[in-house]
């Protein structure tokens, strides 16, 4: 069934771009709060309850934005929430995590010289350490602990460093980077779900039944919001790592993910000290630039390999080897591919396997058969301005390896 690897890759596509879209919508709306209630002006003519104002203009319109610190006094008819963005994000990054990681565990998650555990094995560790990680933190914020927010803050920044660590000794370094990125994000939408929209339904009820509501709904509220505003940089990053295989592939990848945490809090300050018309501290950026090239510095820092290459090859890689066509396909694939997927590509320029993409064993041609199959056979993506001169007979015969193995034809 090759039309299922075909479905299969614009279904990613498709989940891939609602998650961005809504990660775009939400953290967009996020940056946009935060700014206005660090914006805000105080002055004696605000109507009563009103905290601060801010004038705006956008789009060809002048709006008037007025902040209630605990609520109004009264009920308004509309109300406008901010949450689908958040929940939607996590759903979608979510299923982007069971298409690519889960289903692919095998290629993307497990690395038997980190721990050689079976897919059911991984995929447990990553669900549960990502609901614990919630668990954990949601647990920390609410013990007194959690009243000192500066307190806090180091505290949660020593975690995020020791799970950095723990995720690499567990998973490959890209499936790592992206499971601190969703560790940390849910945390984020959890925020959202289970801390800052509840206390304010419960100050709308309260508003409803004409009580006066309880200031530490929102106080509480604001620290989570605050936690979210340092993490969304650092996320972002961990994200989009998986495109580049020095930051999460190479020795010190879980001191490079520590510092990527520093830099969002070095980020952020500018801005949010910008926005509340608190100066300009510029040594933010000298110190954002410095932590940059002590990240690109230690990504030259080479990573041991420890133990053989996987050779290893699964039930479901193995009607790709024994395919009729493999020993050509083979030989394409080492005269055609090989100077760059390799751990040490010999193509001028090429310093590290792209995108992590090795081809050196019968495994590792098995393990991407799909992936040579979509990028190779039936697009063009691959080589690169066809650099290494594949001719349209060997795509073809790519095309036909995979989907003669795919469905099960006849084998040696
Ligand atoms: C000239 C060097 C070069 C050659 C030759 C080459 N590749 Fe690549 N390959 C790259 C680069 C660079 C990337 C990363 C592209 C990117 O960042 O989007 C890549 C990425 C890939 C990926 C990962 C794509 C993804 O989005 O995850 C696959 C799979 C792949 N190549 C397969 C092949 C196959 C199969 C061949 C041989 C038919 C081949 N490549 C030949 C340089 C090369």
């Amino acid at each position: 069934m090759y039309e299922y690897a075909i479905a299969w890759d614009w279904i990613t596509f498709a989940v891939r771009w609602l998650h961005v879209i809504t990660a775009i919508a939400w953290i967009g709306s996020s940056f946009y709060f935060v700014a206005l209630d660090l914006g805000l002006k105080k002055h004696p003519q605000l109507p009563p309850g009103a905290y601060g104002e801010e004038w705006q203009v956008h789009g060809g319109g002048f709006y008037h934005i007025q902040k209630y610190l605990v609520a109004p006094a009264n009920m308004p008819e509309h109300l406008v929430w901010f949450k689908w963005e958040s929940y939607v994000t996590w759903l979608s990054g979510f299923g982007m995590l069971c298409l690519v990681y889960y289903a692919g565990a095998d290629l993307y998650m497990i690395d038997p010289a980190v721990l050689d555990v079976s897919k059911p094995v991984a995929i447990a560790i990553s669900l549960c350490s990502i609901a614990g990680g919630w668990i954990m933190y949601d647990l920390i914020c609410k013990s007194p602990f959690g009243n000192d927010n500066t307190r806090l803050m180091v505290a949660l920044y020593f975690i995020l460093v020791a799970v950095a660590w723990g995720y690499t000794h567990l998973f490959t370094g890209r499936a790592a980077f992206l499971h601190l990125g969703a560790f940390t994000a849910t945390i984020m939408s959890a925020n959202v779900f289970f801390i800052i929209i509840p206390n304010q339904k419960i100050v709308v009820a309260d508003l409803i039944a004409g009580r006066k509501p309880d200031p530490k709904y929102g106080r509480i509220a604001k620290q989570r919001s605050t936690h979210n505003n340092y993490l969304t940089l650092p996320v972002l990053f961990l994200m989009l790592s998986n495109h580049y295989p020095l930051a999460f592939g190479t020795q010190f990848n879980w001191i490079i993910a520590s510092l990527v945490f520093l830099m969002g809090v070095t980020i952020r300050h500018w801005f949010n000290t910008r926005h509340a018309n608190a100066g300009n501290p510029t040594w933010t950026w000298l110190i954002t630039v410095i932590l940059f090239i002590i990240i690109m510095w230690l990504s030259t820092v080479p990573k041991i390999l420890t133990g053989e290459p996987t050779t290893k090859i699964s039930a479901t890689q193995q009607p790709f080897v024994t395919a009729q066509a493999f020993p050509k396909v083979r030989d394409t694939i080492m005269g055609r591919c090989s100077m760059c997927h390799a751990k040490e590509p010999s193509w001028d320029g090429i310093i590290a396997p792209p995108k992590g993409v090795v081809f050196e064993t019968d495994r590792d041609i098995a393990a991407h058969a799909r992936e040579i199959y979509l990028q190779a056979g039936r697009s063009h993506a691959m080589p690169p301005a066809n650099a290494s001169h594949i001719t349209d007979e060997e795509r073809r015969l790519l095309v036909s390896w995979y989907e003669s193995a795919i469905n099960g034809e006849k084998t040696q």
